[in-house]
Order: structure tokens, then C-alpha cells, then sequence
């Protein structure tokens, strides 16, 4: 693996016992609706297989089971990948049967091509820098016709609100991280990482030249979050 990789394995390695607390705390429990919204846009079918790529403590597979189980009571297969395992030790401990994890990285998906119907993302492409070729990874194990769904933090458009919400990402965010992670890089390199991530129309673009069609984006909570869906077609 390359050293980019070796960093964020060892970072979420290192953060994974405060994660799912950090998540609520700092978001004001924002991640949870984000993640809501997120798994209804995929729009799942009954018999539908999902990937939660990069699931971390597998919050999406968890709400993907949810919805499933309210709208059609009934249970949905969901796999979940990650390289960090710690993550997934922590993911094991609250999921059931009907979730599969599997230790392995983004770029190489440890499955065979055609199987999925839709490939879930959630705070992950912003730390994989190949974002063509994961998003063509992707695409090889999705269905004709299957939904990429992927959610990111972004940054908000230009006004009050963005000068506000970056002096809380990078000031104070950091601090509050650090103090509960006992990680102090990692919450320092999140709001690096999200100023580096592509604004959302030019994501789009990224998506599109993978091979995805139909690609639609909606900014949540003031642009803080994006969900982008795509089709492969
Ligand atoms: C911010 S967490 C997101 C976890 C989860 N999706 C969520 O909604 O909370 C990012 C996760 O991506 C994983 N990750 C980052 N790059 C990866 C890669 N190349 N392959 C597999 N997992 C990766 C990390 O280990 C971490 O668990």
C-alpha cells in the first residue's frame, strides 16, 4: 500500500474507538440524517444486494437494513469494506447476520464485476485520491442500471455562513477531536481534506467521466454535505 493509504489506515485506526461519538457530537447529530437521506436516494428494490464501501463502523449498512425492514419487512444483504480494522472490529460488534465485512481497500474491491445494485460511499471518497479509479471500481461491480451513492463533506458556498462554519471546522473542530480522540492529527487533517475536496459540480464531473450517467447532486445543511447518485448505465 502507499504511504497516502498507510496514513488514513493508521488514523481511523487510531480514532476508531471515539469515532461513532465524535460523529454524533460534532455533526450535532447531523450525520445521522445525512446518512437517512443518503440510503433513501439509492431508492433499493426488495431483493437488492448493496456495498457500503469505506463503511468505517457500517452506520450505512446499519440504515440501509433499517429502511429495508420498514418499507418491505423484510432483511437486505449488505456487504461492508474498509482497510481499517479496527473500524470494522468496532462495526462487528452492532451489526447482525445480514451484514458481511470485509477487510480490503476501495481501489481493489474484493468482489466479482455485475454484482451489486447499488454502492454506498459515506465520508470515504474524500480520503482516496484516485477518485477515477475508484469511482471505475465501483462502477465494475455495479449492476447495468445499479446507483453509486456517495456522500461527502463539502465546503458551503461563499457569504457569512462559510467564514463561520471554517472557523469551527478548522479552529475549534480540531480541538474538540483532539481532546476526545486523544488523535490530534486526525482532526486537524479532516478540514484539510474537505478544503481539498473538488466542489460539487466539478465531483459531478469526476463522476461522469467514470462512466456514470444521470448524475445529480443536493447540498445539505447549508452545503456542509453533498449527496451525489449516479447510474451506471
Ligand atoms: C470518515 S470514515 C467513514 C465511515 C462510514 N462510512 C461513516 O459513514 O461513518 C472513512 C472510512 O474510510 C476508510 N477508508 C479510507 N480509505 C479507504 C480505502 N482506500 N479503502 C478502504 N477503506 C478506506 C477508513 O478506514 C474509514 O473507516
Amino acid at each position: 500500500m502507499n504511504k497516502e493509504l498507510d496514513f488514513i489506515q493508521t488514523m481511523f485506526d487510531s480514532i476508531a474507538p471515539k469515532y461513532d461519538f465524535l460523529n454524533r457530537f460534532l455533526s450535532l447529530r447531523q450525520d445521522v440524517f445525512w446518512r437517512k437521506e443518503m440510503v433513501k436516494a439509492a431508492n433499493l428494490a426488495k431483493d437488492d444486494l448493496a456495498l457500503d464501501v469505506a463503511c468505517g463502523t457500517c452506520d450505512v449498512g446499519i440504515e440501509i437494513q433499517k429502511q429495508h425492514k420498514d418499507q418491505y419487512k423484510a432483511q437486505c444483504k449488505v456487504f461492508g469494506v474498509d482497510f481499517s480494522h479496527k473500524m470494522l472490529s468496532f462495526a462487528q460488534k452492532k451489526i447482525d447476520n445480514n451484514i458481511n465485512l470485509v477487510a480490503g481497500n476501495a481501489l481493489f474491491l474484493p468482489f466479482k464485476d455485475n454484482l451489486f445494485d447499488a454502492v454506498f460511499i459515506a465520508f470515504g471518497i474524500r480520503n482516496i485520491m484516485d477518485r477515477a479509479n475508484v469511482l471505475k471500481a465501483f462502477k465494475k461491480s455495479l449492476k447495468k442500471g445499479g446507483r453509486v451513492v456517495v456522500l461527502e463533506l463539502t465546503t458551503p458556498a461563499p457569504g457569512l455562513l462559510k467564514n463561520l462554519y471554517i472557523i469551527y471546522f478548522k479552529k475549534i473542530l480540531p480541538l474538540l477531536g483532539a481532546f476526545f480522540s486523544k488523535d490530534a492529527n486526525a482532526y486537524t487533517y479532516l478540514p484539510e481534506s474537505v478544503m481539498k475536496f473538488p466542489e460539487p459540480k466539478e465531483f459531478a464531473k469526476i463522476m461522469k467521466r467514470a462512466g456514470f450517467k444521470n448524475v445529480k447532486w443536493k447540498p445539505m445543511t447549508f452545503g456542509i454535505v453533498t449527496l451525489f447518485v449516479g447510474i451506471n448505465n
